[in-house]
């Protein structure tokens, strides 16, 4: 088989890049590990920033997003006895959107249907070959066990921390910058109404929790865990005594309404940049080439900044024949990566319990100062509201 671009994985970055491309009219073949099922109940990212909501609306996905997504001026930062909004609108001038992960995939994989284009779901031992020359190619072994090559002009690697495009970049120039953090989330999802107006962000001396949701309907929290810790030891009324405790700390007479736990689990957190991005006709972008920690809802944002970015240099190399924005691809991404890295490390380390009493009160002189200085509130505000795509 033949195509322009071969993106490796269908997560955000790989179902956005396709259909950047397909609107140039240049055309790609995707190529999944997992069933679309699998992908589209992944439970991850929440928070769409202003620019990802507009390239989505923009790209001809945007109609439910329009209809049932929640737009928030800001969030809530608090820590015991105090609850403060920060109003990115006043602030910075742009909201966040509220709407899963899930559904950002789910409209996407619908549009590629929709437009005819070419996905390989349950594919197995992907290699990618020749990424340094003039004639890559990938192979994998397609979901009725036939073994596929699959040639193009450029490959796409889309395909997660997991994946196998960042690892068929030479050793030789590649670097890459990593961080383990002493701490990890379970995340929760739950069958019960807001009971905020907005997320909240709750800084505890037992450690960091979060309200975020999903719907008028569904919720998702988060409460700080050891990396090790064993999920059977969380009971949903172990869950729901945490939460009340930490986020009720904020606010007197605050309540917190429980529900149904339908899912829990515990996730990593660690910061990791390769670099560079690009390798002759092989292109990074989204998780395969960064990760953030979550605090500062930057994931699944960064990787459609990469992708609109890797768009227009792809857009400009195979359809008009000038390579240029492919060469400055990873120079100009990065720069917004290594903003986010900073950000979400930022966010995490002034809210997570680590560390000793004296880091505890540097914190909390932190918190406090985000919230007096409007210089220091916008600073947050910008970044978690989100640079312009191309920053
Ligand atoms: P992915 O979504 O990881 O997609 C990569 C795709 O490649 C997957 O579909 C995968 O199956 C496929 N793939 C992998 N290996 C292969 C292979 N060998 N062959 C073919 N295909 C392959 N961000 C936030 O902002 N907030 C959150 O709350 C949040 N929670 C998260 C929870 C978890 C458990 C994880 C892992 C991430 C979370 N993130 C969160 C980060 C956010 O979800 C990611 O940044 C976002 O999914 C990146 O999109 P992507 O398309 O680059 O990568
Ligand atoms: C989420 O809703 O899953 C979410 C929201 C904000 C974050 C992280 C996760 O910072």
């Amino acid at each position: 088989m033949r195509t322009q671009v071969a993106i490796i994985g269908a997560g955000p970055a790989g179902l956005l890049l396709s259909q950047l491309l397909g609107l140039e009219g240049i055309e790609s073949v995707i190529i999944e590990r997992q069933s679309p099922e699998y992908v589209q109940s992944r439970i991850r990212a929440g928070i769409l920033e202003a620019s990802t909501v507009e390239l989505l609306k923009d790209v001809g996905v945007g109609e439910r997003l329009a209809a049932e997504s929640m737009e928030h001026r800001g969030i809530y930062l608090q820590w015991p006895g105090e609850r403060h909004h920060l109003d990115f609108v006043k602030l910075a001038g742009r909201s966040v959107s509220v709407y899963g992960q899930t559904e950002v995939t789910k409209d996407l994989m619908l549009a590629r249907e929709q437009a005819g284009q070419q996905t390989y779901y349950e594919s197995a031992d992907v290699e990618l070959h020749d990424v340094g020359g003039d004639s890559p190619y990938v192979t994998f072994v397609d979901a009725s066990g036939q073994p596929q090559r699959l040639d193009a002009d450029a490959i796409a690697g889309c395909d997660g921390f997991h994946g196998p495009s960042r690892k068929a970049m030479p050793e030789a120039g590649q670097r890459t910058w990593e961080k383990e953090y002493p701490f990890a989330w379970l995340g929760v999802l739950a069958d019960v109404a807001p009971s905020t107006d907005e997320l909240i962000y709750a800084w505890h001396p037992d450690g960091f929790a979060m309200h975020s949701m999903r719907s008028p309907q569904v919720c998702r929290f988060y409460l700080q865990v050891r990396p090790d810790e064993d999920i059977n030891a969380w009971s949903d009324d172990r869950i729901w005594d945490a939460l009340t405790t930490r986020l009720g700390a904020g606010q007197r007479g605050w309540k917190l309404e429980t529900g149904v736990v339908t899912e829990k689990s515990v996730l990593p957190m660690r910061s990791f940049v390769t670099t560079p991005m690009r390798h002759g006709r092989l292109f990074l972008a989204g998780d395969a080439a960064h990760i953030v920690p979550p605090t500062g809802a930057k994931g699944l944002n960064l990787a459609v900044a990469d992708v609109a970015l890797l768009a227009r240099a792809l857009t400009t190399w195979l359809r008009d024949g000038s390579e240029k924005l492919a060469e400055t691809y990873s120079d100009t991404a990065l720069r917004r990566v290594w903003r986010c890295t900073h950000f979400s490390w930022w966010m995490t380390t002034m809210l997570h319990r680590h560390g000793d009493d004296f880091d505890a009160q540097l914190q909390l002189s932190q918190l406090q100062r985000t919230i007096a200085s409007e210089a220091a509130s916008t600073e947050l505000a910008e970044n978690y509201a989100g640079l312009p795509i191309g920053y």
